[in-house]
Order: structure tokens, then sequence, then C-alpha cells
């Protein structure tokens, strides 16, 4: 019997917005509104089963080559995981381990970046990814700026900040909620992100910092950092403005030592003060854990820093959440441990390695442009390569969908924003056989849309489309 033959009629301020599972076992019988609490309780294997189908609906995670995140891990990690998913990052005085594996990562990613505190002392901290790092680099750019500002007997009241049109929006949204003027220097065909010139030429005595990005989210691109750097050492020369340096090395924090070890984009620049970077993209963990690395203790305000007196034990403390979970941390330090150098390397060009192949198949097939070319993260994009063809990515982007794709269309930021692309993350995961799955695919819905922007085919052709 249908179980909302037996169920009660909803109250009116429930229609449809009810859950009515159609599941015929004894006591399977209520309705579930979906926007107030339910008065009773279900079984629990009901109550799975009704979430589980209506999340049938999301996209499936391998597909979706819009995310930088992580979507696959090994099975032992998924067991570290769930053995510590019953723990609170924040309880360092009762789980002293999970806090001194965090501390191991931040030593580890510290030296990775080049940092010269090796001895067990780097400063930097987890998070819950790279956005609330980047709020955490921000504020402390903005509080050393204050200190000296208030030292020289200057005004504090106008802080601005130094960055691409194309920064990802945490940092919009740092500007906002800490009351920054965010000075964004527009992109062009040429540089698609940050230039040196454009970086150095919008600072002025009130900038707090500048943020360059290791790669850009747009479209997967290294800014210049060492050449940032040195414009702003020469700004400094001539002017006296001292204007420090914060690495969004969101995605390329953990891609850039492993591939471009020669590259100088980190702590070795003497002009970086602070680098974040999110274990949870290409540090090959599942969501969320994001990091934030000083270069000294000095490079991090000790006024930003509170000393918790906590359930009987002192802890220092720099994070906007209080509590969080552990396992992130705790997998992040199984897969520094698990990969080293060499696995961390191996796994990175591999997607180097398909995301090049791919953008290189996609370049040939003459109907899309690269803006990129998966050469620097593993993230490429291209736009339709004839504006007047009929079609647009944002079609492109929705055929691709009826196969389970999830590619993400955008328009370019400030400076290009009349250019549309599509976006392909390339992740640990993502196999060469997908990839070529996916390049059929791609060919044959730019065929289907050309078909369609030429007009419907004469009869006999479409009859074939029938058969
Ligand atoms: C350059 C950059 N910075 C910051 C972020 C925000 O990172 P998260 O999603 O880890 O908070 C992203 C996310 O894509 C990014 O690409």
């Amino acid at each position: 019997m249908p179980l909302h033959r037996a169920a009660p009629a909803p109250p009116d301020d429930d229609a449809g917005v009810e859950i009515r599972p159609q599941f015929a076992q004894a006591g399977e019988t209520g309705i579930v509104p979906k926007l107030r609490l339910p008065d009773g309780e279900l079984a629990a294997e009901t109550a799975y089963q009704v979430v589980h189908d209506e999340l049938l609906l999301d996209g499936h995670a391998r597909l979706n080559l819009a995310t930088f995140v992580t979507t696959w891990m090994e099975p032992q990690a998924r067991v570290l995981i769930d053995e510590c998913l019953d723990k609170n990052m924040i309880d360092k005085d009762e789980y002293p381990q999970t806090a001194e594996l965090e501390r191991r990562c931040v030593n580890m990613l510290a030296a990775l970046w080049g940092s010269e505190s090796t001895g067990g002392d780097a400063t930097g901290c987890s998070t819950t990814g790279s956005s609330e790092a980047c709020m955490l680099g921000g504020l402390a750019l903005k509080w050393r700026w204050r200190e000296r500002r208030r030292a020289a007997g200057k005004a504090t009241d106008r802080p601005n900040l130094v960055m691409g049109a194309n920064v990802q929006v945490c940092w919009e949204k740092f500007c906002r909620y800490w009351d920054v003027d965010p000075r964004l220097v527009p992109v062009s065909p040429e540089a698609t992100h940050l230039t040196a010139e454009g970086a150095a030429s919008h600072c002025d005595e009130n900038t707090i910092g500048v943020v360059a990005i290791l790669g850009s989210t747009f479209d997967g691109s290294y800014e210049p950092v060492a050449e940032i750097a040195a414009a702003l050492d020469a700004l400094q020369a001539r002017s006296g403005l001292d204007v420090p340096l914060h690495v969004d090395a969101a995605s390329g924090g953990f891609v850039a030592p492993f591939l471009d070890p020669d590259l100088a984009w980190d702590f070795r620049l003497a002009r970086v003060q602070s680098i974040n970077a999110s274990g949870h993209k290409y540090g090959l963990v599942y969501p969320g854990v994001g990091w934030a690395v000083w270069r000294d203790k000095e490079a991090l305000p000790a006024d930003l820093i509170f000393d918790v007196d906590y359930l009987g034990g002192q802890m220092p403390t720099f994070a906007l959440n209080f509590s969080r979970g552990g396992a992130q941390v705790v997998a992040q330090y199984y897969n520094l441990i698990r990969l080293g150098r060499e696995g961390y390397r191996r796994v990175q060009q591999a997607s180097r390695e398909t995301a090049m192949w791919l953008a290189g198949e996609i370049g040939k097939l003459g109907e899309y442009r690269l803006l990129s070319d998966g050469g620097e993260l593993p993230v490429f994009a291209f736009a339709v390569a004839d504006e007047a063809c009929g079609f647009s990515v944002y079609d492109v982007s929705e055929k691709l969908r009826i196969r389970g794709w999830i590619v993400p269309a955008y328009p370019m930021p400030t400076g290009m924003e009349d250019v549309s692309v599509l976006r392909v993350c390339v992740r640990n995961g993502f196999s060469r056989d997908l990839a070529s799955i996916f390049l059929e695919d791609l060919k044959l819905a730019t065929e289907r849309l050309r078909h369609r922007a030429e007009g419907p085919p004469p009869d006999a052709v479409r009859a074939s489309f029938h058969h």
C-alpha cells in the first residue's frame, strides 16, 4: 500500500514542502516535513534512504571537472578519516597526537615552501580551507600595516589590498568583512592575471600588501610571483614603500614544489611574508582542510594569537573557527608521509600530462581557442574560436551535462569580461581513459550544437537521426 494513503493530510503551510517516501515497511507511513523539524522519529534505515535518495540528484563528484577539490582518496585514508570523525581539532589538550600531526604538517609545508624555520618551530596552522587561510593572511597584513602606520603617527583608516581582478572571491570577501579597499588590477588578453607592473603601479602608502596567485582560478596560469616581488623591491628602492607579498597558492602550493622546483615563488623570495594552500585541492585530501604559513614569527602579529586556557591546557590559537573536524588534518599527514616528494611529483605529473594532452586535443578541434594549456596548474580554460559560430560555451556546458560531465562556463574578470570560457580541472583520479571519453563527448556535443546552429537538417539526414 502506498505510504501516503495512511498518512494524515499535510498542514497547509507544508503543502509542496513535505517528503513522502514511497517505502512500504511498517512504520514508514509518515510524511516528513522539509522545512520544519518533524514531530516524530523515523527509523534509521528509512531516514538514511530518504536522504540517500534525494542525494542521487547531485552531480557525480568524479565527473565534476569544475572543482579543484579532491574527489578520490586511497581506502586507507578513508579508514583514518572514519577513525577520526569524532575528533575536534581544537581540543589539542585532549587529542595531543592529532595536534602533533598538525604541527608536523605545518613544518613540512613550511620547509617545502622554502622557509628557514626548519627546526620544528614554523609559524602556521591548519584551517577549513584556503578561504579561511586567506582571511588569516590578510588580517596579518592589515595588522602589521596598522602597527607601522601608528608608529609613524599616520592615519590608519584607508587600508587597501592590491591584487589581480582574477582573484578568487574569498579576497573580495576579506576586503568587505575587514574594511579594506580592494584594488583589483584589470586583466587583459595578453596577461590573464596580475603582472609585476600592474601590481607595483597600484600600491601606495595605504597598501597593506599585494596578493599573488599560484595559479589563477580562472585559467590555471601562474602569476609571475618573482617578477612581482622584484617590482615591489624596485618600488621600495624608489619610494621607500615597503609592501609585503602574500602568495595565494591554494592549488599551486601542492603542484609547483613538485613539478617546477626551480620556480621561486615562495619564501625563497624575501618579500613573501605568508602563503596559503588548500590541503583539499592538490594536497589531495577530501574537503575541508587548508594551510596558512608565515615566513617567521615576526610576520604574524602576536596580538592576533589568542592563548586560550582550555580544559586544563594552554593553547595558542589563530583561526576564525573554534571547533572543526580533525580528520582531514590526519588525512593530510597520511598523504604527506604516504606519498613523499616522489609520490606527489608522480601524481601531479600525471595530472599535468593528462591536462596538457586534453587541452592539446581540444585545441586541434578547431572550434575552440585555448586560454591556457594545463602546463602550470593541471587546469585549462578555452573559449569558442568563432564568436559567430551560433553557440556559446554555456550551450556546451549544458550539453555535456547530459552525459554527467560538470564543466563550468563563466565570463573572464574585468578587462576580459567579453570573453566567456569553459574550464577543466584535472585532478588525481581523472585518468587518461576518462579524459579520452570526455573528449569524445565534447566532440559530439560540439557537432550537435553546430548542426543546431546551422538549422534543421534536410529530411533525409533528419530521418537517419531516428534510426
Ligand atoms: C586561488 C584560490 N584562492 C582561494 C580559493 C578558496 O579556497 P577554498 O575553497 O579552499 O576555501 C580558491 C578556490 O578555488 C582558489 O582557487
